[in-house]
């Protein structure tokens, strides 16, 4: 039998994003409703993030609802922003015991204004956390998040504050959501299918992809931590030769 592979703790990714995706469809595997997989899910959220601080990840990006999700049936639509606005206010005494910095990408604006109050007060009370980044993508779409950075590009260019060829990839990044987080260096999808559905189009360029089909409600330590372990197999070229990697 081969020695089951273990994590290098010297090379962990330091941003990872997850598209957390199978709720429905592992809810509906055992004949449950939809939101029973959601509630689940919640308790796959707790884990992954305990087990991503442990192993030494600096943020996680967990996409939790997305641009295109507010089309689902209104009820589910509602259940998830329930189980958001009570994950949020369950979690963050254990976000400030454990030096959690909660942040969030997306038009927050459409979230539901007793849901986008919880949030905000835990973003607040965890800003001066420097542990670890727990990044939520709420009502989040990678498109809509580059319409809205083109935006406000082009309104500094029409100003006069500045020229077309200042335009640049870090002026880019500085006007995305994200602009104070690294790109993402592993981006997992779970749930089976092999689609970014409108995830950190710009951000994700050079992350690693892993697909897998466990389901998010199943998708625990262990789960996680061969991810990780697979991507510290792969080798990152970023357009370069092995040869030239190897010789650094
Ligand atoms: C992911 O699970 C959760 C959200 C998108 C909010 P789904 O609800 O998409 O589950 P499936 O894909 O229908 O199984
Ligand atoms: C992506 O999952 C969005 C989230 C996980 C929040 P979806 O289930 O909404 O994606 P599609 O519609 O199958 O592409
Ligand atoms: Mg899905």
């Amino acid at each position: 039998m081969p020695e089951p592979q273990s994590i290098d703790p010297s090379h962990i990714p330091h941003h990872v994003a997850i598209i957390m995706d199978g709720n429905g469809r592992w809810a509906k595997q055992q004949n449950r409703p939809r939101l029973y997989g959601h509630k689940v899910g919640v308790e796959s959220v707790q884990e992954i993030v305990e087990s991503a601080m442990e192993l030494g990840v600096d943020v996680l990006t967990l996409y939790a609802f997305s641009t295109e999700n507010w089309k689902r049936p209104e009820d589910e639509v509602g259940g998830l922003m329930g189980l958001l606005k009570n994950y949020l206010q369950k979690e963050l005494s254990r976000m400030l015991k454990n030096r959690i910095r909660l942040t969030c990408i997306g038009d927050i604006q459409k979230l539901p204004a007793d849901v986008r109050q919880v949030l905000e007060q835990a973003m607040s009370e965890t800003a001066q956390n420097d542990k670890f980044i727990l990044n939520l993508a709420l009502s989040y779409g990678g498109r809509a998040e580059l319409i809205q950075a083109i935006r406000g590009i082009a309104r500094e260019v029409a100003s006069g504050a500045l020229t077309a060829s200042e335009i640049d990839e870090e002026l880019i990044d500085n006007h995305l959501y994200t602009a104070e987080l690294p790109d993402p260096d592993l981006l997992i999808r779970t749930g089976g299918e092999a689609r970014l559905s409108n995830f950190l189009l710009w951000q994700a360029s050079y992350a690693e992809i892993y697909f897998t089909d466990v389901m998010w409600p199943e998708f625990r330590k262990e789960a996680f931590t061969q991810a990780i372990i697979e991507y510290q197999g792969r080798e990152r070229r970023f357009g370069r030769t092995s040869a030239q990697v190897e010789s650094g």
